[in-house]
C-alpha cells in the first residue's frame, strides 16, 4: 500500500526522521515564505522538466483545484474536459465517473452517462465539464472537434492509476498534446500518483510530454502532506498579488517541516541508482506474479511496469480503459486474493481500483516473499 503511494522511501527513513526532528526543534511553521520552501522549489525545478515555477499546496486535491483555476483564468474559458475513470482528488467538478459502475450504466462511448461520485454536489457544478473516454484517439478527436474551442483545459492522469494501473496506448498522450495545442486548450497532467515515481521528472519525462500545468503530491512528500502545481511563469505568475490575481491562500501552504522533508526527499531520489532500482524491483515482482498465475493456471494479468502495477483477474489480455475495467475485472476475486496475501503478511489494497507501489525500501527479498505469498493465495483461491 505504501500509504496510497506517499511512502516512496518506506516508513521512517533515518534521513527524514533526522531532518524532521531537527527542523521541529527550530519551529514548525512561519507565516512568511522560508528558505526551506526555496530549497524544496529549487530541487523540484531541477528534476521536473516543465517546472519553470512551482507552487506548493498541502494535498494533491488542492493542487488539481488550483491548476483548474489557473487554467480558467489564463484562457478566460470555463469548461474543461475530464476522462472517465480518472480521479483528480475530491474537489466537486472532478467527481464524475471516478468510480467503477456496471457496464450497462455507462451510456454511449462518445456520450458517456454522467455519474457523480458524491452526494452533496449541485448538478450545475458539472455544466462546465465535458466527459470523455480515455485511451481512444478517434473518439477524442471527434470530441475535441465539437468542444475544443470552449475548453480551458483537459486534465489527465498520464497512467491511469485509479482503475488499477492502465498505461496509455502508444502515441495517445502525444496526440492529446497536439490536439490541446491546436485548440488553445491547456493540458493539465495530473502526476499526483506518477510524479517522482517513474522518473525524476515523472511521466512527463518518461513519455516526453510537455504539459502546460502539472500537479504533484504523494511521493513528493515521502509521507508528509504536500501537493504542488508546476508550469511556466506566464501561467503561475497569475497568482501574484494584484486586483486580477488568481487567489491561492492557505495557512499551511509551504509548511516549513514539510518543505524540509521535500528537499531531503528529492535529494534522496536524485541519487544515481534510485529509478533504476525502483524499475528493477517492480519489474521482477511483475514477472514473478505472472509466472505464479501461469504455473497455477489462474486467469489473471499483471498490468503496469516498474514502480507501479495492478493485477486483474480476467480472461482478457489487457484492460485498456474504464469500460474494460467495469466489464472485465473480477474485483471480488481480487479482493479474495489480497485477503489471502494478508495471511502471509502482505498488506495490499482490497480495492482493485488502486495499485501496487514499489518504494526504495523494497528489495529482492521482499519480491521473493511476495511471490511465495502469491503462490499460497493462488493455491487457496476459490
Ligand atoms: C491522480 C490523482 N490526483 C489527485 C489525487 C488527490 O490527492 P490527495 O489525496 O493528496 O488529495 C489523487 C489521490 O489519490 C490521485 O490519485
Amino acid at each position: 500500500m505504501m500509504s496510497f503511494g506517499a511512502l516512496i522511501h518506506g516508513h521512517a527513513h533515518p534521513r527524514l526522521v533526522a531532518v524532521v526532528s531537527e527542523a521541529m526543534a527550530q519551529g514548525s511553521h512561519f507565516a512568511a515564505a522560508t528558505s526551506a520552501e526555496v530549497e524544496a522549489a529549487e530541487r523540484f525545478r531541477s528534476m521536473v522538466p516543465s517546472a519553470e515555477v512551482v507552487r506548493f499546496t498541502n494535498t494533491g486535491s488542492e493542487a488539481t483545484m488550483l491548476a483548474l483555476r489557473l487554467a480558467r483564468a489564463h484562457t478566460g474559458r470555463a469548461s474543461f474536459l475530464k476522462f472517465e475513470g480518472h480521479y483528480h482528488g475530491w474537489y466537486d467538478p472532478f467527481l464524475l465517473n471516478a468510480h467503477g459502475h456496471p457496464p450497462e450504466q455507462l451510456g454511449l462511448l462518445e456520450n458517456p452517462a454522467r455519474i457523480p461520485d458524491s452526494e452533496g454536489i449541485p448538478s450545475a457544478t458539472f455544466d462546465d465539464v465535458v466527459l470523455a473516454p480515455w485511451n481512444n484517439i478517434a473518439v477524442l478527436e471527434r470530441i475535441m472537434q465539437k468542444h475544443g474551442h470552449e475548453l480551458a483545459a483537459v486534465i489527465t492522469e498520464p497512467i491511469m492509476a485509479n482503475m488499477g494501473c492502465i498505461p496509455p496506448r502508444e502515441g495517445y498522450l502525444q496526440r492529446l498534446r497536439e490536439l490541446t495545442r491546436d485548440y488553445g486548450v491547456l493540458l493539465i497532467l495530473d502526476e499526483v500518483v506518477t510524479g517522482f515515481r517513474y522518473a525524476p521528472g515523472g511521466c512527463q519525462e518518461y513519455y516526453g510530454i510537455q504539459p502546460d500545468i502539472s500537479t504533484f503530491g504523494k511521493a513528493l512528500g515521502a509521507g508528509f502532506p504536500v501537493g504542488a502545481v508546476a508550469g511556466p511563469r506566464s501561467i503561475l505568475d497569475r497568482m501574484r498579488w494584484s486586483d486580477h490575481m488568481v487567489l491561492h491562500y492557505g495557512t499551511f501552504n509551504g509548511h516549513r517541516l514539510t518543505m524540509k522533508v521535500v528537499a531531503a526527499n528529492l535529494d534522496l531520489l536524485s541519487r544515481s541508482d534510485t529509478y533504476r532500482n525502483l524499475h528493477t524491483v517492480g519489474d521482477e515482482a511483475i514477472a514473478g506474479l505472472r509466472e505464479v498465475f501461469r504455473r497455477r493456471n489462474i486467469k489473471a494479468i499483471v498490468q503496469g511496469f516498474g514502480p507501479m502495477f495492478q493485477i486483474y483477474f480476467t480472461e482478457r489480455d489487457a484492460i485498456h480503459d474504464y469500460r474494460d475495467y467495469c466489464a472485465y475485472a473480477d474485483t471480488a476475486r481480487y479482493s479474495q486474493f489480497v485477503h489471502l496475501l494478508l495471511e502471509r503478511g502482505i498488506y495490499m489494497t482490497p480495492s482493485n481500483g488502486l495499485h501496487w507501489i514499489i518504494s526504495t525500501a523494497h528489495t529482492k527479498a521482499d519480491v521473493a516473499a511476495l511471490i511465495e505469498a502469491a503462490d499460497h493465495a493462488c493455491a487457496h483461491l476459490k
